[in-house]
């Protein structure tokens, strides 16, 4: 795992190893060089980061239990609205425990690279972890880098595609996110964007409120982490309407975006065009 951070090697030390793996034929190293960098996170942004790093061992168990399995459909979605392709450089913000990354990967193959990156080394260690047990070879192609979404360390027009899973709704300031895949996009690729869609159907966002409160902080509850669980609620509605998410990458920069409302409505994909 690369650490993009205080303790961590300097990004030029970064750029060496990238530029030096046999799944990175190409000379040109991604990485940006600005010396010495620090992974610096706001108040808010490390609370979020201490969460995450809290619930990094039971995050994948509760996937599966939560949503039946459902979120392994979504996340093939996401990657594959991606329009990652064999031999394409793709980065996967927010990684967490690597779900998409693994998919990513895939698509990619062995002659790709992927770079998959989160701020939360505990779940950066999930990841690493499920990639040592894993047997496919094309797994080898992938990074996993602490790094800051607000801050991305690679170059301009770097990227053939990008995902987020559940992700974008959790980093502190969406605009400035955007504006930095944005710039780590080569034109024309995609963003191709999954999360929990915060739907203007009051019966679908009653759906979700009760299921949240009846079934999601309960089980939660039994594993101690009542209030990590409970913060989904309130990032839910906190988070943008499809609408808004389109607004907000037009915004950005991105000359197409358009929102899908996946999963009956709970979930929704947005696909950024730069
Ligand atoms: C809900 S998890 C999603 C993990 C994974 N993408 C998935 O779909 O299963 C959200 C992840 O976003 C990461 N995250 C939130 N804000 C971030 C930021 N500013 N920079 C990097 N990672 C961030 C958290 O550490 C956490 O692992």
């Amino acid at each position: 795992m690369w650490r993009v951070g205080a303790n961590g090697p300097p990004m030029a030390a970064l750029t060496a190893a990238i530029s030096s793996t046999p799944a990175a034929p190409s000379p040109a190293p991604g990485a940006r060089r600005r010396g010495f960098s620090v992974v610096r996170c706001s108040s808010a942004a490390d609370e979020r980061r201490a969460l995450f790093s809290r619930i990094a061992p039971i995050y994948d168990h509760l996937n599966d239990v939560l949503s039946l399995g459902q979120h392994r459909t979504w996340k093939r979605i996401c990657v594959s609205w991606s329009r990652a392709k064999r031999g394409d450089r793709v980065l996967d913000l927010c990684c967490g425990s690597g779900d998409l990354a693994f998919l990513l990967s895939q698509k990619v193959g062995l002659d790709g690279e992927v770079m998959a990156v989160d701020f939360s080394s505990q779940q950066l260690q999930t990841a690493a972890n499920r990639q040592d047990q894993r047997w496919k070879p094309c797994y080898k192609n992938i990074k996993w880098i602490e790094g800051d979404a607000l801050d991305l360390p690679f170059t301009d027009c770097y990227f053939d595609a990008v995902t987020v899973g559940y992700g974008l709704r959790n980093v502190v300031d969406k605009s400035k996110a955007m504006q930095e895949i944005f710039r780590v996009l080569k034109p024309g690729s995609r963003a191709s964007i999954l999360d929990f869609n915060k739907s203007s159907s009051l019966f679908t966002t009653s759906l979700q409120s009760w299921m949240i409160d009846n079934v999601v902080v309960p089980l939660a509850s039994g594993y101690g982490l009542t209030e990590e669980y409970k913060y989904l609620k309130s990032s839910i509605s906190q988070y943008l309407t499809g609408e808004e998410l389109e607004k907000l990458v037009q915004e950005a920069g991105f000359s197409a975006a358009k929102h899908y409302e996946l999963g009956g409505g709970l979930m929704g994909n947005l696909v950024a065009t730069r």
